[in-house]
């Protein structure tokens, strides 16, 4: 079985999305609800990457956007189904944190060193910031910040280096007021541009720094330390951060992770169709995901993996 590809109408679009780097636009998906398909940039595996992301979080029990992926006049993509319910509004990380901060620039691009993690847990934390409608929160997450932790829990499973301030959000309702936005845009991750030739010299090589272990340890997330860092947080750097700020909803998105198995990660990539994705691209990400999950789970001792 492989996931279906939707067919997406070919004079479907009504809006475009203007946010983002890859071509985009709206449609009507059904009488309430509206999509978003996204076309990943040829040559690269943005499109295998988000469904995969989107099945793990899935099997993790996150909050998350929903992603099928779909053909539009011939060219490959995603759909996801709009995750901002009628009468509410989506607020980017980088309109909040300019709320918060009048020093932060919105405008500034990605790799802002602005968008400083500790910030960004001190505004979760907020009690007025709730968790995810539609969404049971399990008693030990308890808050968005415990939520988020698991988005980047995610986000160091698959190595994602996108999680920048446009790249989360909370969902302003006028009735249910501010809550966490389900986790979305992962397309960024498991080596997804990465040519085959690599791919296949670093799954053979003996030479260690050129291995699949060093290659993961490299992965940034879009947060930074503090004004003054030269670079990103790493990916496992920024779930143990966030992951101090609830504890125990570190120690329940790990213990979710350690429920899945080696055979999860192989079934996804496998349901994933052969024109989306190269064999050498399958046995990569999966490789990277077994060594990122050993990763994870070493960060406690309660695991043995
Ligand atoms: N399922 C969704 N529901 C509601 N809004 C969405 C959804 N998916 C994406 N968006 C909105 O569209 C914007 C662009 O989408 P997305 O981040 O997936 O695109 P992208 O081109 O991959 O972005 P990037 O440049 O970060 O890689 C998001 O920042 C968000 O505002
Ligand atoms: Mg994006």
């Amino acid at each position: 079985m492989t996931y279906p590809v939707i067919t997406v109408a070919p004079d479907a679009y009504t809006q475009l999305e203007q946010l983002g780097t890859k071509a985009k636009f709206w449609y009507p998906y059904d009488e309430n609800q509206k999509a978003l398909f996204k076309a990943g940039r040829p040559g690269t595996g943005e499109n295998w990457a988000e469904k995969v992301c989107c099945e793990l979080a899935r099997l993790l029990g996150l909050p998350h956007a929903e992603y099928e992926l779909a053909l539009w006049r011939g060219t490959k993509g995603v759909i996801s189904p709009s995750l901002v319910p009628k009468n509410c509004r989506l607020i980017l990380g980088n309109e909040l944190l300019a709320w918060v901060h009048k020093s932060y620039e919105p405008a500034a691009k990605y790799k802002t060193t602005q968008h400083i993690l500790r910030r960004v847990i001190a505004v979760l934390q907020q009690q007025i910031i709730g968790t995810p409608t539609g969404w049971v929160c399990p008693p030990q997450v308890s808050n968005a910040v415990g939520v988020f932790a698991g988005y980047l829990l995610l986000d160091a499973l698959v190595c994602n280096q996108d999680r920048h301030h446009e790249n989360w959000a909370l969902i302003s309702n006028p009735e249910l007021g501010l809550t966490l936005a389900p986790t979305f845009d992962h397309a960024s991750s498991l080596g997804r541009n990465e040519t085959d030739e690599t791919r296949i010299k670093r799954l053979n090589t003996k030479d260690q720094g050129y291995s699949i272990e060093s290659y993961v340890a490299k992965a940034r997330s879009g947060f930074f330390e503090n004004k003054s860092s030269t670079k990103a947080m790493g990916t496992m750097e920024a779930f143990r951060e966030c992951a101090k700020a609830n504890i125990a909803a570190g120690q329940y998105w790990l213990d979710r992770l350690h429920a899945l198995k080696d055979s999860d990660f192989s079934a996804i990539l496998g349901e994933i169709p052969d024109d989306f994705i190269s064999p050498e691209a399958r046995g990569f990400a999966n490789a990277m995901l077994r060594i990122n999950r050993n990763r994870l789970l070493s960060l406690n001792g309660t695991h043995q993996t």
